[in-house]
């Protein structure tokens, strides 16, 4: 990745890993895209299957407060600390795994933390996503990338797209030449900031 556009300084990729299993497909994929970041680019990577976070209490509308475990104030801090966010999700069932997106579902959490600024903090900030399955098909993951996307667009975000991988047993995507070719660039791509189907229309109008 070349450091000399305007975001290319001073950031810092988080690394949310999403699989049920470890050393899985997606991570692999993941990897083979962050090799190619420059080495002074800090890079952390989480396993929600190491960090898991029981389910959402959406308590947003309570008074009450509801404590905060510890490993949802690692990834809350780990979160606010990262210029780009890689949720690094197989695909399960058209989507996002079950850990990654309850991590997202988090991050409504989040956004309403009294004194929070999570919005305000993320905004402008880049998401990315990764994602391996067993179709053939990328088509069939529309809508994994649907909901970064548009999770991206609520939060004022960039969003760098997904890099798509094939593989089924462990370790099959390494035998996806093209998943190896697009990863070497992947996160050279511009993001830009995501706007809704309806924002994108209004500004063609303008
Ligand atoms: C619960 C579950 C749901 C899956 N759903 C899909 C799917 O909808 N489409 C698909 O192509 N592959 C699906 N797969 C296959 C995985 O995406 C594939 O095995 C992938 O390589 C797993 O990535 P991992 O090794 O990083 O966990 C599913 C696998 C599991 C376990």
């Amino acid at each position: 990745m070349t450091t000399d556009t305007p975001r290319g300084t001073d950031r810092s990729f988080l690394f949310v890993l999403g699989s049920s299993r470890p050393d899985g497909n997606t991570e692999i994929l993941a990897r083979a895209a962050a090799e190619q970041l420059p080495a002074g680019v800090p890079q952390r990577w989480v396993d929600l299957a190491r960090l898991p976070l029981p389910d959402f209490q959406d308590g947003r509308h309570e008074t009450e407060t509801w404590p905060v475990g510890e490993n949802e104030e690692t990834l809350r801090q780990a979160t606010l600390a990262a210029t780009d966010v890689v949720i690094a999700s197989p695909l399960y069932w058209y989507t996002l795994s079950a850990q990654a997106k309850r991590y997202l579902d988090y991050w409504s959490g989040w956004l309403g933390d009294p004194g929070s600024d999570f919005k305000e903090r993320m905004a402008g900030r880049t998401l990315w996503g990764v994602t391996v399955m067993a179709d053939d098909d990328e088509v069939v993951a529309d809508g994994l990338t649907t909901t970064l996307h548009h999770s991206a667009a609520y939060l004022r975000m960039r969003f760098g797209g997904v890099l798509f991988g094939n593989g089924s047993r462990p370790g099959q995507v390494r035998d996806d030449e093209r998943a190896a070719i697009r990863a070497k660039t992947f996160f050279q791509r511009e993001a830009p900031l995501a706007r809704f189907p309806h924002e994108e229309e209004a500004g063609r109008q303008q």
